[in-house]
């Protein structure tokens, strides 16, 4: 069974030091694997330098969001074909906190989804629903999930190269950072929900579960097929924890 361990860093650590600190944590019990891969998503000012750090490319490094446009004058962004030349070779699209604090549409998501796969980053698309959308049901939520894919994947399965480059997170928006995951069986039911609508374009999107993932729960999520990994918040600026979940998932080869 083939798994991805991702690391969204968000807005940490402060300083250089502390993240070459913490990515050395990692790399350090990451064996070179193609079926268990480690992926760490630091701020990208830091991209660069964690490359240099990576000797034996043991762990891979992605982004936590691009611009839509490669170059131009759009002050303060960072385009996807300059995080693609800095070493990393995945991106983060979509997260809620960015849908949040930054107002990303499921249109300005579309684009940036484009541009990534055009530069042949890997993308991870995050999807979930909000508190008052599971209130209503889990039939509800996957309305929502639906209508959020619907309209970040327009258009996509007719790019090259095609979706093989595209995996979805699910993210509930109540389980991020409360510390309240969702059930693995709930998780699981979306993670086919999700494929059944991405692969009936003809793809073979993998689904990772994403919110309140830490060591005592991550084996609950992971041991199923149907979940290709975690995307990992908190517990993954935690250098003892992460290197506990990196050996979890390596329990799964
Ligand atoms: P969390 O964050 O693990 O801290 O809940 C997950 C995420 O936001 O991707």
């Amino acid at each position: 069974m083939s798994k991805l361990l991702v690391a969204n860093w968000k807005l940490n650590p402060n300083s250089i030091k502390e993240a070459e600190k913490l990515f050395l944590s990692a790399s350090r019990i990451t064996k070179r694997s193609k079926d268990v891969e480690v992926l760490i998503c630091p701020p990208a000012p830091f991209i660069d330098r964690l490359n240099t750090t990576n000797i034996e490319s043991k762990v891979k490094l992605g982004a936590q969001d691009c611009f839509w446009e490669e170059k131009g004058a759009y002050t303060g962004e960072v385009s996807a074909p300059m995080i693609k030349k800095l070493g990393a070779s995945y991106v983060i699209i979509g997260h809620s906190e960015r849908r949040k604090f930054q107002h990303e549409t499921d249109e300005i998501i579309n684009k940036k989804i484009k541009t990534a796969l055009r530069s042949n980053l890997k993308v991870i698309l995050c999807v979930g629903e909000s508190i008052n959308e599971r209130k209503k049901g889990f039939e509800a939520a996957k309305n929502f999930i639906k209508s959020q894919l619907f309209k970040d994947l327009k258009d996509i399965s007719n790019l090259q190269p095609p979706t093989s480059n595209l995996i979805v997170a699910y993210e509930p928006i109540w389980a991020i950072g409360t510390g309240k995951a969702a059930k693995p069986e709930d998780a699981i039911a979306m993670a086919k929900f999700i494929k059944s609508n991405v692969n009936s374009h003809g793809s073979n999107v993998k689904v990772l579960y994403g919110g309140s993932t830490d060591s005592r729960n991550l084996d609950g999520f992971i041991q199923h097929n149907e979940i290709y990994g975690a995307l990992v918040g908190g517990a993954s600026i935690k250098a003892e924890e992460f290197k506990k979940m990196i050996k979890i998932t390596q329990k799964y080869v």
